[in-house]
């Protein structure tokens, strides 16, 4: 069966690929950002996942104001990385895993998860910039991806509740696919920021490190919170937040957190991740 052994949540700043992808890795401004990921790219390196199932936001780049699904499942074979204006990031294409994909549209929405089947789409910063802290700069990424687009940039996104319930239901759908595959599941997006109006540049650091302490302790508690403490606590982008809520309902109760980064500034935003893993099966 295939089944999903780790979570990682993480920010997915565009800045972060304009840095990689210019070379500036190493300035004084950005390397802190990515001593931060060391860590965690040893250490998936070494769990050599099969697929990554990347839960991120499009940001007007694949869909826009004509077309709006909440939840929106990648069954494709290849996604092109999105041109976002400057052309598109020198990243490779992402192989998708359409077979897990149709099953896991099928297992979602047979369990009443009614979500958008897309089978042509190109993937922004939300996707790729993940994947580059992750994985660094390959000529190929080493990993499936199946992509799961959430809007969360025109009310009303999703609640957390309902990401949280999202995310076992994903869960379920993994394993009950019948080739052995190992599975980690991604949240993008935050922590606090706000990227417009007068509060533009807002950062939370207290908020951003409850919401980092109760996905690890207390994603319950997390459930509960109102779209409108999101707003007002982490910023009107920091409702990015709520895709974290699918990685970590893709999870079991109790997890143990392999590492965690908190970083402020990179470009007006604060910079969070945690990699959360299951216990390990016990060999039979
Ligand atoms: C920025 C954009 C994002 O989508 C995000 O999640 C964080 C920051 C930005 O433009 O700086
Ligand atoms: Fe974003």
């Amino acid at each position: 069966m295939a089944r999903i052994v780790a979570g990682v949540a993480t920010s997915h700043v565009p800045a972060i690929g304009a840095a990689i992808d210019n070379k500036r890795t190493h300035e004084p401004y950005w390397e802190p950002v990515f001593k931060g990921y060391e860590p965690s790219k040893r250490w998936i390196a070494e769990l050599k996942p099969d697929v990554v199932i990347l839960v991120y936001n499009d940001h007007a780049s694949a869909f826009s104001l004509e077309l709006i699904p909440t939840f929106a499942l990648g069954c494709a074979a290849e996604f092109p990385p999105a041109d976002e204006g400057w052309g598109p990031r020198p990243v490779p294409t992402v192989k998708g895993h359409p077979e897990l994909a149709w099953h896991l549209a099928q297992s979602l929405i047979l369990d009443e998860f009614d979500i958008t089947i897309v089978n042509r789409m190109a993937v922004d910063h939300g996707l790729t910039v993940p994947m580059s802290l992750m994985f660094g700069e390959p000529d190929a990424w080493p990993v499936n991806v199946v992509p799961l687009a959430v809007n969360v940039v025109q009310f009303p996104p999703p609640t957390g509740n309902r990401c949280y319930n999202l995310g076992k239901a994903i869960r379920k759908g993994v394993e009950s696919f019948g080739q052995d595959l190992t599975v980690v599941i991604f949240g993008t997006g935050g922590m606090s920021h706000q990227l417009q109006g007068p509060r533009a540049g807002l950062i939370n650091r207290a908020f951003d490190q409850r919401f980092l302490d109760g996905l690890t302790s207390d994603p319950l508690g997390l459930t509960r919170l109102p779209h409108v403490e999101y707003l007002r606590e982490a910023g009107s982008e920091g409702v990015e937040m709520v895709m974290w809520l699918i990685m970590r309902g893709a999870l079991d109760d109790q997890v143990e957190e392999v590492h965690r980064f908190y970083h402020v500034p990179a470009s007006n935003t604060a910079v969070g991740h945690i990699i959360l893993q299951n216990t390990p099966a016990v060999p039979a």
